[in-house]
Formats: structure tokens, sequence, C-alpha cells
């Protein structure tokens, strides 16, 4: 593992940025693993300065994005479809039938989750996958457990992490309680993770996933165990 420590949010955003627009320039037709959360919009930012600027050509890549509401339409405001339209997507050339998101309304979530397994694998896996972590360590929506979950599943979210996404809708109540996510399966097999956290609130669960026991009950401890990580914090 290799653990960046920065001073500011604007340098772990300029770092991170860096290291998925080296992967694109190196590997054309990467498929990125992407995040949604407030943690990676200054890593997008800097992505979409690197296309404007020419430095980097998002025409080959595709992407899959870790996890998606239940319940909530792709163009429901609150939605990760609609997040990485905005925030990305459609500010990069990236072609827009090769991202792809967990359907949250799915009839079957189920045979959602498979489906979207066999896509990874389709496209011959992840090369790089993006994460933030949640305040009780969750990384996607795979929230604490007695257990880690292989595949793209369903998942009821925790109290904490409800209130702590609730600053993005109108009311706590308005808060999808059901999430699609992908599991530990397609996260691990990622060739290069990526991880973010920013602010002096994390700093407790980034030291217990990262120098604490392997335990899904801190589900980002699990990276612990991949070839390839990176985490980039910064307290500020
Ligand atoms: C959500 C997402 C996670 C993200 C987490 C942290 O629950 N499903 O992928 O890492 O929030 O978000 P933030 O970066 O806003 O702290």
């Amino acid at each position: 593992m290799k653990f960046i420590e920065v001073e500011n949010y604007e340098k772990l955003s300029r770092i991170a940025s860096g290291i998925i627009c080296a992967q694109v320039i190196v590997k054309p037709c990467s498929v990125l693993g992407l995040a949604t959360g407030s943690s990676p919009l200054g890593t997008y930012k800097n992505m979409i300065e690197a296309y404007e600027n020419g430095d980097v050509d998002f025409s080959k890549v595709k992407s899959v994005n870790l996890d998606e509401y239940v319940g909530l339409t792709g163009d429901h405001e609150q939605s990760y479809r609609r997040f990485m339209n905005d925030n990305l997507f459609s500010k990069i050339n990236i072609p827009m039938e090769e991202t792809h998101v967990p359907n949250g309304c799915a009839t079957d979530i189920e045979k959602e989750g498979k489906d979207y397994d066999a896509l990874i694998k389709s496209l011959g896996g992840i090369d790089l996958q993006l994460l933030g972590i949640g305040l009780d360590g969750h990384i996607g929506f795979n929230e604490p457990d007695s257990f880690f979950t292989a595949g793209t599943h369903k998942v009821e979210l925790d109290e904490s992490t409800i209130e702590a996404n609730a600053r993005f809708f109108q009311s706590k109540d308005e808060v999808p309680r059901f999430a699609i996510t992908m599991g530990m399966e397609g996260i691990m097999q990622a060739k290069k993770v990526l991880l973010i956290a920013n602010g002096a609130a994390k700093k407790e669960i980034v030291e217990k996933a990262f120098y604490g026991p392997i335990t899904p009950e801190v589900p980002a401890s699990i990276l612990q165990l991949h070839p390839d990580l990176t985490v980039i914090y910064s307290k500020n």
C-alpha cells in the first residue's frame, strides 16, 4: 500500500486526477471504476481541466460506477447516474454509451447485480478503481457486516449513511433506504485501486481501515490485501 498524506483537498484532487489521467494516457482504452460522493468532485474537476487542455483523451475509455440508489431513476437529481453525467461524463469526451452505472430501478435487482458483474467481466475487468470511504468504513455501499459480499448486490443502508447522505436531499426521509453496489470481488479484482479521503472527520476511519485489523465490520479494511492500492488522505 502507498499511503500519501497531503496538506489539502486541492492537492489531493490534483494528485488523484494525475493518477487517473496517467492511466488513460498510458492505456487509452482503460476501464475506469468510478465513484460518487463529495470526495471525487475535485478529482473530476481536474480531469475535466486536463481534457480541456488537451492533455488527455477519454474517447476510448469505458467506465463502470460502483453503486446506485434503489428506486431513483437516472434523471433524478440525486441519482448517481445524474451525478456522474453532470460532474464528469458530459464534460469530457467519454462516449456516454460506454459509461455504466447499476440500474437502481431494475425490476429484478438480483439479476441486475449478476448482469453488472458479467458486464465488468466482458469489459476485461477494471484497470483502475477510484473509491471514497464512508464514515463507517463503507466502500461503494458495502456497509459494515459480519461478512464480505462478493458480487454486485442490494444493500440496506445504515442509519449513519442515511444521515450522512441526507445533506444532498430535501430531508432525511427522502434518502432511499436501499442501494445496489458492486461487491468486494469487483473492487478487489481491479488492477489498481485509488482511495481518496479528506477531512478530519475521516481520520479515525482511515486509520482503522488501513492500519487496523481486516474485518467486514470495517469494509474498506479488505483493501489492505490488494496488491496495488494507493490511499491519498488530506485532513483539510
Ligand atoms: C456514499 C457513496 C460512497 C462514498 C461515500 C462517502 O455513501 N456510496 O461511494 O465513498 O458516500 O462520501 P463523501 O465522499 O461525500 O464523504
